[in-house]
């Protein structure tokens, strides 16, 4: 008894099924449903025998009613879609023209690091290339960064351990370079460099382009005359360049550079008028750091300071981006959207 039921109860999926597969229209579908799921349809006979079952039977086939019902309404429901009218333009139009892929483009940063490294090769330095996780002693300590001082601060560098973390500046690679090699040497470090900072107008990331050069006799006016030339490569050669003393614990003297602004060409005030949003009114504004190599650096890697020495610099990426393009926003950048890097293609 409860077996024949069960055997019947699960005959009604392929009869079902193959029923709906000759309906040819709405109103077949509709009579293949009352014939099975209607009131008086077949699975509701079967169900009405389950009263002739032991009790103990009961629980079991009326499990398998349960999932034998789920599967018909499902099927009808299958049916149902096949049989629905087709919205205009659903065919398939061999002429029509094919899916096109979004396709990306360089980014600018990647376009402007390029640029700068290339005018850069030109004038002889070399590209190399380090870790973004670094030790305590490259990031800070070699660079004349002693324990305790400020920009070892949690609270702008990501540690990962109390030694290890993830390079505030490009700057460990002066380092890295003079532990590897001997002078002379001159060699760019471009990478990626992380920061505890996310506000409009700062990255926990950005990039950075290391500059170093070592050798005797090395000047500031040597350090001035390839930044020079660098900025007039990259913004033309009426781009004027200047020093402004500062301070880094690796370089000394230090000194921070503006080049005249590229939107009011340094005069402060646009055509209109209008104070210049860029420069805020000085006729400059500030590209990167740089100094003459500190000899407590020298000390730290091995090199005679009464022998060599050098010069350091260190530019922002983004920030000659947005200069050179008019970015004025540096969301733009991290955002991944491909109509803005296509801008740039
Ligand atoms: N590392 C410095 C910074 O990130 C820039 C710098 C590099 C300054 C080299 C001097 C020499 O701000």
């Amino acid at each position: 008894m409860k077996r024949e039921l069960v055997a019947q109860l699960e005959r009604l999926v392929p009869r079902f099924d193959e029923m709906l597969a000759q309906a040819a229209a709405p109103e077949e579908l509709e009579a293949a449903r009352v014939a099975f799921l209607g009131r008086k349809g077949e699975l509701a006979a079967l169900m009405a025998r389950m009263g002739e079952l032991a009790v103990d039977d009961r629980p079991e086939v009326g499990r398998v009613a349960n999932a034998v019902k789920a599967k018909l309404t499902e099927l009808w429901q299958q049916a149902q879609q096949r049989m629905l009218p087709r919205p205009e333009g659903a065919y398939f139009d061999a002429g029509e023209p094919g899916w096109v892929p979004d396709v990306g483009a360089l980014h600018p940063t990647t376009l402007i690091q390029q640029e700068i490294c290339a005018v850069l090769q030109r004038l002889g330095f070399e590209t190399v290339s380090g870790p973004e996780v670094e030790t305590d002693f490259h990031n800070f300590e070699a660079l004349n960064l002693p324990p305790g001082h400020p920009a070892r601060d949690m609270q702008d560098t990501l540690y990962i351990t109390e030694r290890i973390l993830l390079r505030t500046h490009t700057s460990p690679m002066q380092v890295r370079t003079m532990l590897a090699r001997r002078p002379p040497l001159a060699i760019i470090a471009p990478g990626k460099v992380y920061r505890r900072d996310s506000d409009l107008t700062h990255t926990p990331m950005f990039h950075q382009i290391e500059g170093l050069l070592v050798d005797r006799h090395v000047t500031m006016a040597q350090l001035r005359g390839v930044l020079t030339a660098l900025v007039q490569a990259i913004f033309g050669p009426s781009t004027r360049v200047r020093f402004r003393p500062s301070f880094f614990p690796f370089t000394e003297p230090s000194a921070e550079v503006d080049m005249s602004c590229v939107l009011c060409t340094g005069r402060g005030v646009l055509e209109s008028g209008e104070l210049c949003r860029v420069c805020k009114g000085t006729g400059w504004v500030e590209i990167l750091g740089c100094g003459m190599v500190d000899p407590a650096v020298f000390a730290q890697v091995g090199i005679d300071a009464a022998v060599w020495s050098g010069f350091a610099f260190g530019l922002g990426v983004e920030r000659i981006a947005m200069l050179k393009y008019g970015i004025g926003d540096l969301r733009l950048f991290f955002e991944n959207d491909t109509r803005f890097v296509r801008q740039f293609a």
